[in-house]
């Protein structure tokens, strides 16, 4: 989001994202293989280096981790589903992180969270069919004395009121349009 188009009390960190297409990816991911393949104790900093690369940990990717590592897949798979932060299903365009420290809990970030779970029809954890957004939560982003606080993307919101929350959501699925079409 321009920074002159956020609302007050909205910053962000710089964004380097950039559209990348699927076998940029993987010539990444060949790359990453290439450097770590005889490195001993590489198979989480690859996952990791992986799943920066693609958003989520796909399974050709895993395949081709596990040959080049020379790995059993079930050994890899088998990290994967151990480590709460590998995710193997695609993320949304935009990710939303409710704060759900102990400030922002006290003032209103169990409500929020309720009310975006509403809103977007999904879980925590989980991505909206129209893969626009997924639904996170965190423990604290630094901004305690402006609680509420959620996260999406790079843009701190504070003070966040339910009643926000539509309007809010959609600057970010106007971008998302607005961006499909250039
Ligand atoms: S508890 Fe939410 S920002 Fe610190």
């Amino acid at each position: 989001m321009p920074d002159d188009a956020k609302p007050a009390g909205v910053f962000s960190a710089p964004c380097a994202c950039q559209e990348v297409s699927e076998e940029d990816r993987y010539a990444q991911l060949d790359d990453i293989l290439r450097t770590y393949r005889n490195i001993p104790g590489a198979l989480i900093p690859v996952l990791q280096i992986t799943q920066t690369i693609f958003g989520y940990l796909p399974e050709k990717a895993l395949r081709k981790i596990a040959a080049a590592l020379n790995k059993p897949l079930s050994e890899v798979t088998g990290v994967v589903t151990f480590y709460s932060f590998f995710n193997t299903i695609p993320r949304g365009r935009h990710m939303i992180r409710v704060c759900l420290g102990t400030a922002c809990y006290v003032r209103g970030g169990k409500q929020v969270l309720a009310a975006l779970k509403e809103e977007l029809g999904i879980d925590v954890g989980e991505t909206t069919a129209d893969r626009n957004f997924s639904l996170d939560v965190g423990r604290c982003f630094g901004a305690c004395g402006l609680a509420p606080v959620i996260m999406i993307d790079d843009d701190v919101h504070q003070r966040v009121k339910v009643s926000q929350l539509p309007r809010l959501l959609e600057q970010y699925r106007d971008k998302q349009d607005t961006t499909s079409k250039t």
